[in-house]
Parts: structure tokens; sequence; C-alpha cells
């Protein structure tokens, strides 16, 4: 089968490749999927560059949400049958034509919902919806701030703020030339991170906003508190620049503005509750089926995708972009 192959870290596409390897079976509790679009992440992009944690080997074939049919079900499986639609979490191995997945973490595509949509319902859709009820809790009127608005996440995010009742959507962008996609994103008010951002966001929300998502690492953590209204919350979920995150300021901070700080790794949540990742996996499909959600998706060749890493690794991308593989 035809799979994209990194054949060991790079800071660009050199190392990475279409290339034949032989397609995996299901191992129990595990079914294949004739992958017919893959999505495309910005964290194939931290496993490219070696960051620790990302890639679980070279070479590695990455690739971590999937929608296609089931191909064939391991030992063990049940209630999965060959030929359906789903969409799936895949521990890597998403951006080739035939993808494992455990069996739990899985779920049906509804009619009506195109599988390059739904390529991008695990790493995107329910992400988002878990970073905005579970993590941070967001309420109807309240205000949600996030960084890296413009990107594949961002774009959806937006849209679940709005289905949750968020009343102000706030986006901040790393270059001033990106706040027209954020606009396009979604969001109310979008600004780049070079000016002064807090007098920015404060004119929009004078008392703070009351969730802050941050992508970014721990970089921009003194500035997420700065935000906080009373009672905020800030979720950090990524750590797009690398390097280890700092330590976390002193507890008097948090303790004297009510303010939260919580962590979200949806790796690590399919490592603990599958349940809860497919839940949301299955909501989030749901929703775009109903029509609440619209994630709008880029489809690319699978030999286009190492320039797509390339896009995201430089701040380029826009929206979010996934890999049509199969039919
Ligand atoms: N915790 C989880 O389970 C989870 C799940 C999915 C995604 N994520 C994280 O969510 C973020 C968005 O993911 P995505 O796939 O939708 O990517 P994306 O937003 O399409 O692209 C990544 C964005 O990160 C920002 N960025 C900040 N520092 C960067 C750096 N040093 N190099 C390159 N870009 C940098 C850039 O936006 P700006 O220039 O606007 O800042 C860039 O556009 C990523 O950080 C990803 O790791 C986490």
């Amino acid at each position: 089968m035809k799979a994209l192959l990194m054949s060991g870290p790079a800071v660009d596409g050199s190392a990475t490749n279409v290339a034949e390897v032989p397609a995996p079976e299901p191992g129990p509790g595990q079914v294949a999927i004739d992958v017919a679009y893959a999505g495309i992440n910005f964290i194939d992009v931290m496993a490219r560059r070696g960051d620790p944690g990302y890639a679980s080997g070279w070479p590695y074939v990455p690739g971590l949400e999937v929608a296609g049919t089931i191909r064939a079900v391991g030992a063990g499986v049940t209630g999965r049958q060959i030929g359906q639609r789903v969409a799936a979490f895949t521990p890597g191995g998403g951006l080739a034509q035939v993808a494992l997945a455990g069996a739990e973490v899985i779920a049906p595509v509804p009619d009506g919902v195109a599988l390059a949509t739904a390529a991008s319902a695990p790493l995107v859709v329910a992400t988002a919806l878990l970073l905005l009820t579970e993590r941070a809790r967001l309420r109807p009127g309240e205000t949600v701030l996030m960084h890296s608005a413009s990107g594949g996440l961002g774009s959806v995010v937006s849209q679940v703020a709005t289905a949750l009742g968020g009343a102000r959507r706030i986006g901040t962008v790393g270059r001033p030339d990106k706040i027209a996609d954020g606009l396009a994103a979604g969001w109310d008010h979008v600004f780049a991170r070079d000016g002064d951002l807090a007098d920015a966001v404060h004119t929009i929300a004078p008392d703070g906003v009351d969730v802050v998502l941050d992508p970014t690492g721990t970089a921009l953590l003194d500035l997420d508190l700065s935000l906080l209204a009373p009672g905020g919350r800030v979720v950090l979920f990524g750590n797009a620049g690398g390097g280890t995150p700092a330590p976390l300021p002193p507890a008097g901070r948090l303790i004297g503005h009510n303010a939260g700080i919580v962590g979200f790794s949806m790796s690590r949540l399919i490592a603990t509750d599958p349940r809860a990742a497919a839940e949301a996996l299955t909501t989030g499909l749901d929703l775009v089926a109903q029509g609440s959600l619209r994630p709008g998706v880029t489809v690319v060749e699978l030999d286009r995708v190492a320039a797509i890493h390339d896009l995201l690794s430089k701040g380029l991308g826009r929206g979010k972009y996934v890999a049509k593989i199969g039919n």
C-alpha cells in the first residue's frame, strides 16, 4: 500500500516521501480501515521535527485521524461491520491507504456527512468540543479567547463557541497578515500578537475574558492570566513552539483571582478514557450531520502532504487540510 513515510526527524520535508509499505493487519481489539481521507495536523509537524513523544519511532507514518470504510476487524471486536463508514482516531499511521485504529475509538459516519469532512472530526471537531465543554466549562454568555485562531482547530473552535452560546469570540494570530484568515475562520475580533495585545483585548472585554485556549506552550501563560476575568480558566493544550514548558505560576496568582489552569491532551485521553474520546467524536459527527457545525476542509493529494506540513511549520496554513487517499 501507499503511505506517507518519514524516514527520520527533519526540519523540512526532505525525509518525507510517499512509499510502498506492507498493509497492516488488525490485532486484537483493532480494526483496519481503508482510508478515504486523512486529516493533516500540526502535530504531524511536531513529529517530523523530532519533538519528544510525537513519533513512535523511525521510520514513521504520521496521521492521527481518518475517515473511510472498515476493511477487517481483529479478534474480540464486536459491533463493527466490514464496509461500515467510520471516522477514527489513529495512533499514527493514518496517512496511508490502510490504517489501524482501536475499535473503541471509532464512530460511524452519519449519512449525509462527507468522508472528507469526517476526516477532520477526530482531532479537530472532537478536540474543539472537549476543550470548550469538559476542560474550559464554557457557559452561555462567556467570552473566549484562542491563540493561533486561524488554523484548522481554530476555525472549528469558533463555531463550537457559538454553538455553546459564547458571547464574544476573540482570536489571536502570529502575524498581522493572518488577521483576515482569523476573521474568515469565524472569530468576532482578531488581533496579531505583535502589538499590545492586552490593551486590545481589554477594549473588547473590559472585565477580561472567561476562557483562554492556548496551544503555544507556556510562553504566553503570563499574558493569558493577565487577560482573565475573575473565575476565568486557561486551557493549555499544545506546545507549538517546542522546547520544555516553563513551571506554572505561583499558587497565589490563581487563588487570588479564582483562576484556573487546566491541560488537555487527546492522545492521553484516548489512553486513559477512550470512551470519552469516542463520545466526543460521535457528538461532533452528529452536530455536523445536523448542520450545527460546518467544518471546512481543503483536500490535497497524498503527494502534497509534505508541502502542507511545510506551510504549517511556517505558520502559513489556512484552515484545515485533509489528504485524499482512497475512494
Ligand atoms: N492537545 C491536543 O490534544 C491537541 C489536539 C489537536 C491540536 N492541538 C494543537 O492545536 C494547535 C492547532 O493545531 P492545528 O493542527 O489546527 O494547526 P494549525 O493551527 O493549522 O497550525 C499551527 C499554528 O500554530 C501557531 N504556531 C505557534 N507557534 C508556532 C511555531 N513555533 N511554529 C509553527 N507554528 C506555530 C501558528 O499560528 P499563529 O502564527 O497564528 O500563532 C500556526 O499557524 C497546534 O498547536 C496543535 O498541536 C492539540
